[in-house]
């Protein structure tokens, strides 16, 4: 019999792990701190399954849905599980409470990772007795339907723990990618955080509209790069491949980096632009319809790369 899983924390997050886990086989125990999230996650988690079986990506959501307990007290929750994904606030008193609780109640075998999008396992685990357990886990939001999982060990992270996230996270099909040690931002969002950044700097400057910004990931770069990322692409993009591609283009790169040496905030003006610009092309009452719009269009992108799989033996 497969070992339960704990997700601790039931938000965006939390729910999307559930399914993660409920649709591969695990029993998922849940526990949030927050009596109304407990009481109202199983009927979100419901209406995602609805959605996913309507891409054939799950093929039930009652049978996926009767993998999912949701309890009122942690201990009850971290029972017998082999696994605790924690997805609380993204503070360090919060993620700090929480592990020491978590590190207290379970036993001397569960790994526990960390959703945590930007503080490092070290900031808060430093002074647990299983700290060597503890690593981040870091997904993409909603991780059943974007499988990047960044494992991020701290200093004192037992190999073991990691090898097990690993093993675990590809067991349950998503795609963990290994840290080698802290880094600001992990990987994921220093690329985003590059991409972000001149993005702003583009528009501040004016050179073109939001609307042209976003166009060029969506209608350019986007495409490939829900296949590929940018090494293979550029390996892809000179006959002779990536060393090729270098002796032809790294000048232009390395003066473009050059021209970007001090970095500078995104000022209030700055941000204002591009609120009022994103405002005209989509109101504050129309995001949440265009959220489940990009879900879905994740979902079907997801039943496409599945079929492509397939389709061309991938
Ligand atoms: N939202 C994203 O796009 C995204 C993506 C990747 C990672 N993350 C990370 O995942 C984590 C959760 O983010 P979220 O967006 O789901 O937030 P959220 O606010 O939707 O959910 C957090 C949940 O944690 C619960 N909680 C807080 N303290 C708790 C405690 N002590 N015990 C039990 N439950 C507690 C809250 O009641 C809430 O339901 C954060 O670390 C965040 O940085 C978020």
């Amino acid at each position: 019999m497969t070992q339960p899983i704990a997700v601790v924390g039931a938000g965006l997050v939390g729910a999307g792990w559930a399914i993660v886990f409920a649709r591969s086989g695990y029993p998922v125990r849940i526990y949030d701190g927050d009596a109304d999230i407990r009481a109202n996650v199983l009927a979100g988690i419901r209406a995602n399954l609805d959605d996913l079986q309507s891409f054939e990506l799950i093929e039930s959501a009652d049978a996926t849905l009767e993998h999912i307990t949701v309890c009122d007290i942690l201990e009850e929750a971290v029972d017998g599980v082999s696994y605790v994904q924690e997805s609380v606030f993204e503070t360090i008193p919060v993620k700090s409470e929480i592990t020491a609780a978590l590190d207290a109640v379970c036993g001397p075998d569960v790994v526990i990772g960390s959703s945590s999008s930007g503080i490092p396992a070290s900031a808060f685990t430093e002074g647990l007795k299983g700290r060597n357990r503890c690593l981040i886990a870091h997904p993409v939001n909603p991780p059943y339907l974007v499988p990047l999982v960044e494992l991020v060990p701290a200093l004192w992270t037992d190999p073991s723990a990691v090898q097990f996230a690993h093993d675990l996270m590809t067991a349950v099909g998503q795609s963990p990618i290994h840290i080698t040690r802290e880094v600001e931002g992990f990987v994921l969002n220093r690329l985003q955080g590059a991409l972000l950044n001149e993005a702003w700097a583009l528009f501040e400057e004016g050179y073109a509209s939001a609307e042209d910004i976003d166009k060029t990931v969506s209608e350019g770069l986007g495409l490939r790069w829900s296949f590929m990322g940018p090494f293979e692409t550029i390996d892809l993009n000179a006959p002779g491949g990536v060393a090729d591609y270098a002796a032809r283009l790294a000048p232009l790169y390395h003066s473009v980096a050059q021209s970007r040496t001090t970095p500078k905030p995104w000022g209030s003006k700055l941000i204002g632009d591009v609120e009022q610009e994103r405002r005209t092309h989509l109101s504050e009452q129309e995001l949440a319809s265009r959220r489940e719009w990009r879900d879905r269009r994740l979902m079907a992108l997801a039943a496409h790369k599945n079929k492509a799989r397939k389709a061309i033996g991938d």
